[in-house]
């Protein structure tokens, strides 16, 4: 099978997460953009989702399917979303599509963390994948410096030739050359830096399930 045919394999297999009569959470990215389309065909069955950047949320409703604000709902049942690496914890990379921060958020107001992925995303240690950062540009060069200091290297991701812009306004740091051994107390570390709006750590909003998309079909792991 290809890369997207397991994209499009885990984005099935995630209805079955979906409660009917409640509102999904939904994340982003191309595995998500799979799931999405799964979505449409039970949209009757849910009131609708609450989405973790402008692109979820402009695909969702080009579907018919309703986008409420986060501050409408209290809690969310599960929350739905790719990642760029999962360790054999649940702890994962996110970001690299630069929707993080509404990622973490959605995250953390949902019960469950369904992640859904294909097999080349599972990794032993945290670090192979260039870990996004969103932050305050004016702290960004600061920032830099600091993972400097733990190794790794840090560069602000551009698009079109100049820095890319947030659906928050902020601006993306990704950084090569880190081990992240300590998921949870690396992610607490990093959250405490001036100027980090995000970091792609999600150790305390790990995943709770993952469909993970592998030749032999969709393989479950729950952490
Ligand atoms: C976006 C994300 C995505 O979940 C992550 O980049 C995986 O994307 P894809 O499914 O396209 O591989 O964190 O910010």
């Amino acid at each position: 099978m290809t890369q997207d045919e397991l994209k499009a394999l885990v984005g099935r297999a995630a209805l079955h997460y979906v409660v009917p009569g409640e509102i999904v959470g939904v994340g982003t990215g191309s595995t998500v953009n799979r799931f999405i389309e799964a979505l449409a065909s039970v949209k009757d069955r849910i009131p609708g989702a609450v989405s973790s950047s402008s692109a979820s949320t402009e695909r969702l409703r080009s579907l018919g399917i309703h986008v409420f604000d986060a501050t409408e709902v209290d809690e969310l049942s599960v929350y739905i979303d790719g990642a760029d690496e999962i360790d054999p914890r649940g702890f994962m990379v996110k970001g690299g599509g630069a929707a993080l921060t509404r990622e973490k958020i959605v995250a953390a107001q949902s019960k469950r963390f369904v992640c859904i992925a294909d097999e080349s995303k599972q990794v032993q240690v945290l670090g192979r994948f260039p870990l996004p950062v969103e932050v305050i540009p004016m702290a960004a060069r600061r920032i830099a410096r600091q993972f400097a200091g733990l190794g790794g290297s840090a560069q602000v991701r551009l698009k079109d030739g100049a820095p890319l812009v947030t659906d928050n306004g902020q601006h993306i740091l990704d950084v090569t050359g880190l081990q992240i051994t300590d998921p949870l107390g690396f992610e607490t570390m990093v959250n405490q830096w001036p100027g980090v709006v995000t970091v792609g750590v999600f150790a305390h909003q790990k995943a709770s399930v993952c469909l993970l998309g592998t030749a032999n079909g969709v393989q479950t792991l729950t952490y």
